[in-house]
């Protein structure tokens, strides 16, 4: 298969110009700047399931079966990290039907799907409490943590029973408690203490559905993430519309407050 390489400039919104590098094999062309830690806030399994006259776990379950294509597609496109919002801390507030489906699903996509995806290199994490959930779903988390925590082609963090703000609180007790000292708390400290200590912050979240909200979701780590929202319920986020979002975010100038990294773009960066 021969590899092509094309050089493609573009003007953006800001009316500055950027250069991307693309590979090509084929007719599929593979774009270089992928994110390495994608966040996905999976919404709109409810209206899915309302607008065919279905009962909204049978949105929750299509959301996890497309789930199941979103992390192979992640593999496939080589993003080490992939955080997915399952059920907040705010979760518990829905009919308890709801609730125990949450949880049920939980179970089984341990039950059915562990073997496969610990098969294709996932290490599966957890963030958030598991103390609230029964000890024997507790205990199936914490063996699939076990069993997988040697694989490294994408590490899955689930957020089950989390929230940001919490996640937040959690940290700054466990700081207290640690005696820290007030002046060597900083942010790379205070990332220490979060649920995702060692995980990259998020380059880019996505969030289905089209609602504009943050939901409560790494709220610390999504300081300077790129968004992407898109109006497609989650269970009809294909793998293509998923490469439409990289395809985005291959496009965005993350400048962190600064200025932009391209010389052409800023002569102050010209030597
Ligand atoms: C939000 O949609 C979705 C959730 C609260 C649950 C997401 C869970 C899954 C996709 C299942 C995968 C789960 C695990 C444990 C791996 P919504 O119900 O708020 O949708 P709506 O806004 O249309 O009502």
């Amino acid at each position: 298969m021969v590899n092509t390489r094309s050089r493609r400039s573009w003007r953006c919104r800001d009316g500055q110009h950027r250069l991307c590098i693309f590979m090509a094999k084929k007719e599929t062309p593979v774009l270089l700047q992928v994110p390495t830690h994608v966040a996905i806030i999976m919404d709109g399994n409810g209206r899915w399931a309302l607008s065919r006259g279905l009962p909204r776990l049978a949105g929750h379950r299509a959301g996890t079966e497309n789930l199941r294509r979103i992390i192979r597609a992640c593999v496939e496109f080589g993003i080490k990290y992939l955080t997915i919002y399952a059920f907040s801390t705010e979760n518990w507030g829905r009919p308890r039907e709801e609730v125990d489906g949450l949880m049920h699903i939980l179970e089984d996509v341990i039950d059915k799907e562990l073997a496969e995806l610990n098969n294709e290199g996932v290490q599966l994490r957890h963030i958030g409490h598991l103390e609230r959930l029964d000890p024997k779903l507790q205990e199936k988390v914490l063996e699939a943590i076990d069993l997988t925590k040697d694989n490294n082609r994408l590490i899955l963090n689930v957020a089950f029973n989390y929230g940001g703000r919490d996640e937040i609180i959690c940290a700054i007790q466990r700081i207290i408690t640690d005696g820290v000292n007030p002046d060597a708390v900083d942010s790379d400290l205070v990332s220490k203490y979060l649920f995702t200590a060692g995980v990259p912050d998020p380059d880019l979240i996505i969030r289905t559905s089209g609602e504009l909200r943050v939901s409560n979701f790494l709220i610390w780590q999504g300081a300077y993430s790129e968004w992407y929202v898109t109006s497609v319920y989650w269970p009809d986020f294909t793998k293509e519309e998923f490469r439409k979002a990289l395809d985005t975010y291959a496009l965005r100038d993350r400048r962190y407050g600064g200025l932009s990294s391209t010389p052409e773009d800023n002569p102050a960066h010209v030597d």
